[in-house]
């Protein structure tokens, strides 16, 4: 009986959340249609145009000078790329001085970390820990909101196979099941408990979509694509955004199978606002509207803005597109008034429920601000997640971890002392901050951690282009004057990220060269890479010893290295990409098909699929990470062998810690369908956990197979389960398979 009545309560309650969200909803509602009716048309374009301050412009920026003007007369609703609680305010009160005081929303690349610093995404996505990478985006939200922001342009969920496209950095990487767990997760770290909380900023994926497939890895290239590889592969991390709560999207500047993004019907009304049931609005990218012009999908700026308004675009960013054609448009009945209205309703509902029209200043408390922007929890998280995004690629004899008590190390290389550049691409920079300082280098992460004792020795080698040699003969001077060698190389931080496409992506200049002429020393030699992709770099990685792949790990970049080279983390991350051989792999990705004729790296020349001068494999495969301890699988149990379409496998094993470290190991589960209506992947990730063992310490993990996790889009693009034998996988990284079997679905 007392189980009853609070059982009762418990639903009581549940109804009383939902009555009173749905009366909130509702009464959004009715203000947003009486606003409307009181708006002109001129008043409505303005709510669907957006341009940009010049705190930070990422192309180039239109009609700068009369800003203030038009946001008092109504004609733009939202600024992008202004920050600070004092220069928000200032454009909000002249958004007040409006006839309808309609509030401005503040829009802006918060991407990985806001003042405070954290990895890049796809140095994050290394982490495998998705608890990890939705509390960065939290943090982003909290220092972001303090200081003005609304809404981040985050996050980036697009695929990427081809480390060519210097955007992979922004990105979870290749696969669509952990891209679309990351992408739900930072949606939710942005969003917080939900929108009109002070520290909640709007979330939106981009770029919709297949952005990613760029040909030929260049960006802004087109893309061709079957629709089936679009569903199975691309829109999933779309589809967990939508599904986390996601107010807003972001269109692409490319064109699929011949048809702009910002212009397509099919992607955002069809998919995203109809089948999807999207409810919050759609931004374009920068200009996007307008180079529909140049794409040759419009005849001009008036015909492009037709389209887009007409596909699903809301907000028109920095094309002036809406601006100076769609009222032309509307009073010509081209575009009907319902359309506009659509759009406006979308974005105003977004500003009302941010709780805009309660209070437009809300979001402008510098005493927050001060006090969210210093504190110091965020830099001590910051060094959590950084060390957790180090991949550790290589550790013969054991070369990893050093001893503090080292007597002498030399630290050579162009990224040693860089300061900046840890930052990573993509980072906000805050007026009245000096980025330099406010970052731990490589060469003072490592300072701290050593003992008092330690001689440390400092040679650049070269700069990050290295195009001379001038500088070699020091830096082996040094690694002949130590007892160990730390080289730090890579790339500078803008050689990653949105038009940094690189056609080589081999460490840059003779950086390898320098690691020959140090490793020709014969000390023993630990090689950082830091960089936004993977690179490519076959002699280190087989004549180096030890390899950390530290990416850009942003504030706590030093302190994090040092971390792990020292063993006071035991590094866990596994790789989000395939690492290629070389540019000719390119794309490549685990996932790939089996062929008619598979092959193996041995059986080039046979007639089969294979090149003639390389292996297939890769060098790195996505999963893979080592740790300073090892791993065993053992004891698969399934405890059944058939399962019906309603139906559940319960998956089990055991794994031990078997060295002498405590660690943590991210065991993935791939699953492979053997015959489908349309070919199925050799493998693909359906499930992960990151698992924290000590020393000698077993543990009985378990998972759950259902028919989500057997399903594909099929030819008609229907969600489908086909009846049939599946293998099961279970290992270390998709190239290291531990442990198999194989069941059956059966109608
Ligand atoms: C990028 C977007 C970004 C926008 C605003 C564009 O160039 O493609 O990802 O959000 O600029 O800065």
């Amino acid at each position: 009986m007392r189980h009853f009545r609070s059982f009762s309560i418990l639903i009581f309650v549940a109804l009383a959340i939902s009555t009173s969200a749905l009366g909130q909803s509702r009464k959004i509602e009715q203000r947003v249609d009486s606003l409307l009716k009181q708006m002109t048309l001129e008043e409505k374009i303005g709510q669907l145009t957006q341009y940009a301050g010049d705190n930070q412009a990422t192309g180039p920026v239109n009609f700068k000078g009369d800003h203030l003007a038009l946001i008092k007369s109504g004609k733009i609703g939202s600024m992008l790329s202004i920050m600070g609680t004092k220069y928000t305010r200032q454009y909000q009160e002249a958004a007040m001085q409006s006839r309808l005081k309609i509030p401005l929303l503040f829009g802006l690349d918060v991407i990985h970390g806001y003042k405070t610093t954290f990895p890049i995404p796809l140095a994050e996505a290394a982490s495998w820990d998705i608890g990890l990478i939705e509390r960065s985006a939290r943090i982003a939200a909290i220092e972001a909101s303090a200081s003005g922001i609304h809404w981040t342009f985050a996050p980036m969920v697009d695929i990427g196979r081809d480390p060519r496209w210097g955007r992979v950095m922004e990105g979870a990487g290749e696969d669509p099941y952990l891209a679309s767990r990351i992408a739900f997760a930072r949606v939710r770290g942005f969003q917080g408990t939900g929108l009109g909380n002070l520290d909640s900023v709007m979330a939106c994926a981009k770029h919709f979509t297949a952005y990613g497939a760029a040909v030929g890895g260049r960006d802004y290239n087109s893309v061709d694509m079957s629709l089936p590889q679009l569903w199975d592969i691309y829109l999933p991390p779309f589809k967990a955004a939508v599904d986390a709560g996601a107010a807003t999207f972001m269109n692409s500047f490319n064109d699929l199978n011949g048809v702009p993004a910002t212009g397509n019907h099919y992607l955002q009304r069809e998919i995203l606002k109809d089948r999807w049931n999207f409810q919050g609005f759609i931004v374009s990218d920068w200009g996007s509207i307008g180079e529909m012009v140049p794409h040759g999908y419009a005849a001009d700026r008036k015909d492009a803005a037709l389209k887009a308004i007409l596909a699903g675009n809301d907000m028109d960013m920095e094309s002036s597109a809406y601006r100076f054609a769609l009222a032309e448009l509307v009073n010509e009945k081209k575009v009907p008034m319902a359309v506009v209205d659509e759009a406006v309703r979308r974005i105003l509902r977004k500003k009302f429920e941010l709780g805009l029209f309660d209070d437009p200043f809300r979001y402008s408390d510098p005493e927050r601000e001060g006090r969210e922007l210093n504190n110091p929890e965020h830099r001590d998280f910051a060094r959590e997640i950084a060390r957790k995004s180090i991949v550790l690629l290589k550790n013969d004899k054991q070369t990893l971890p050093l001893s503090k008590n080292v007597r002498s190390i030399a630290f050579i290389g162009p990224n040693v002392k860089a300061e900046r550049d840890n930052h990573g691409f993509w980072s906000v920079h805050l007026p009245n901050l000096d980025y330099d300082k406010f970052i731990v280098s490589q060469w003072e992460g490592v300072r701290s951690k050593v003992s008092g004792e330690t001689k440390m020795v400092y040679a650049q080698g070269c700069d990050v282009d290295c195009r001379t040699t001038d500088g070699f003969a020091e830096a082996v001077e040094a690694a002949k004057l130590s007892d160990v060698v730390v080289l730090s190389v890579g790339e500078r931080a803008n050689m990653s990220g949105e038009a940094k496409s690189r056609s080589n992506i081999h460490l840059p200049g003779k950086q390898e060269e320098l690691i020959k002429a140090v490793v020709a020393t014969g000390k023993p030699v630990v090689v950082l890479i830091n960089a936004g992709r993977p690179l490519v770099f076959d002699w280190t990685a087989d004549n180096v010893p030890a390899i950390v792949y530290t990416w850009w790990l942003g504030t706590e970049a030093g302190n994090a290295i040092a971390d792990v080279l020292f063993g006071d983390y035991n590094p866990s991350g596994k790789l989000p990409m395939t690492f290629p051989r070389s540019e000719g792999q390119i794309p490549i990705y685990y996932n790939h098909f089996n062929t008619g004729r598979p092959a193996r790296d041995e059986d080039a020349n046979n007639y089969v699929s294979a090149y003639i001068d390389l292996k297939n494999s890769p060098k790195f495969p996505f999963g893979f990470g080592l740790s300073y301890t090892d791993f065993k699988y053992a004891d698969l149990k399934l405890d059944r062998s058939q399962i019906r379409p309603d139906g559940k496998i319960g998956v089990t094993f055991e794994l031990t810690n078997t060295g002498k470290v405590a660690g943590e190991e991210v065991v993935q589960l791939y699953l492979h369908d053997r015959v489908g209506s349309l070919v199925r992947p050799v493998k693909e990730l359906k499930d992960f956990q990151k698992v924290k063992l000590g020393p000698g310490e077993t543990k009985r993990l378990s998972f759950t197979i259902d028919k989500e996790k057997l399903s594909f889009f099929n030819g008609d693009l229907q969600w489908v389960a086909e009846p049939g034998e599946f293998e099961i996988m279970i290992g270390s990284s998709s190239a290291d398979i531990r442990l198999r079997d194989k069941f059956e679905l059966v109608k």
